[in-house]
């Protein structure tokens, strides 16, 4: 066994990625091969755009080659340089060592078919929701005529630009409380060539004061505190504003449901995620129809709620989302119902 130069790899290897391993490793397979071997052999946690090993290490390896994504099979044969594979590894060793989510070592995620920018200022775009804009919300909208349409929480702006690209007659809002997913978000408006969506800093509706949609459709945070605390490492490298929601993760999608009716138009329609905060929510607000959505997977904890159901439970979701807020209840409020 003939060590390497340092010269040929600088990179500091893990524990298994040692010289003779270089030697072994001579495909685009190969590397691949390996790359998820280690990751599971590593114990990372998969889920930010890929659910596992195979399809990550197939990113990071296509990446550092510069190659595209959906490269063919045929290639996967194909021998590659000292130089490429140092690159690979040094990708394997961020993946593993410092738990980096694949998107943001790339600076890419793929949703809804659609290429965005990724990197710490927004959440890895990864929502169920993609699969129900490719369907175009259908049978979701009944035929209903969506004119403009509302991405709440915007994050990368992945929700908002992929109802822009697939419904060029709409005009979609994206709005997020972070100057820096909003900044992150302007970049794939410009990426995605999108002239009928924009942006705007808004915390919830307080912005959108006299706006009305349509749809709304929105993937707010939603993670128990519990649960904030215990995540691992990965979710560490995103901003904490998109995922910590209070002690039953319940906080912020209250405000939502008090506040949308506002902001819908008459039949209008809002989807929201809640994923595990699902059981929480329909504990809490047992009386208002939700209707949960079923994916090709099977449910995700994403509801469809028309406003005249939210109108109608309006006293209790105000009161709920009121308490959280530390808002001392008035005769009017506790009345309910005067706002419509
Ligand atoms: C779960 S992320 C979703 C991002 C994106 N929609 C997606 O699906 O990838 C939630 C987003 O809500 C934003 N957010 C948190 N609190 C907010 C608030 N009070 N008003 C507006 N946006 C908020 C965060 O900055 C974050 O970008």
């Amino acid at each position: 066994m003939i060590p390497l130069s340092p010269l040929y790899l600088p990179v500091r290897l893990p524990p298994g990625m040692g010289a003779a391993m270089t030697d072994e490793l001579q495909t685009i397979i190969d590397l691949i091969r390996y790359g998820a071997s280690r990751f599971n052999a590593a114990g990372l946690t998969f889920g930010h755009s890929y659910d596992n090993a195979i399809d990550e290490a197939t990113q990071l390896t296509l990446h550092a080659l510069h190659l595209p994504h959906d490269l063919g099979p045929a290639y996967g044969n194909a021998r590659v340089t000292l130089a490429e594979k140092e690159d690979v590894l040094a990708l394997f060793l961020r993946r593993i060592e410092e738990r980096v989510p694949a998107a943001y070592l790339t600076g890419e995620a793929w949703f809804a078919g659609l290429s965005f920018k990724s990197d710490p200022r927004a959440l890895v775009p990864r929502s169920p929701i993609a699969e129900l804009i490719e369907a175009g919300f259908e049978p979701w909208l009944g035929g209903r005529e969506v004119r403009r349409a509302l991405d709440l929480c915007t994050g990368s702006g992945c929700i908002a630009l992929a109802m822009a690209h697939y419904n060029p007659d709409w005009h979609v809002d994206g709005a997020d409380l972070s100057d820096d997913a909003l900044a992150l978000a302007d970049e794939n408006a410009q990426r995605l060539l999108a002239g009928n969506a924009r942006f705007v800093k808004s915390d919830l509706f307080s912005a959108l004061q006299g706006e009305h949609y349509d749809l709304i459709v929105t993937n707010p945070p939603y993670v128990t505190d519990d649960e904030t605390d215990a995540l691992p490492r990965e979710y560490s490298h995103e901003p904490e504003l998109g995922l910590r929601a209070g002690y039953d993760g319940l906080d912020i999608v209250l405000r939502i449901l008090r506040d949308a009716p506002l902001h819908l138009t008459e039949d209008g329609l809002l989807i929201c995620e809640v994923g595990e905060a699902e059981r929480a929510l329909a504990k809490l607000l047992p009386e208002l129809p939700l209707i949960w959505i079923e994916f090709k997977v099977g449910q995700m904890g994403v509801f469809v709620v028309e406003r005249h159901d939210l109108v109608t439970h309006n006293a209790r979701i105000t009161a709920l989302a009121n308490a959280r807020e530390g808002i001392v209840p008035t005769p009017v409020s506790s009345a309910g119902g005067s706002l419509f």
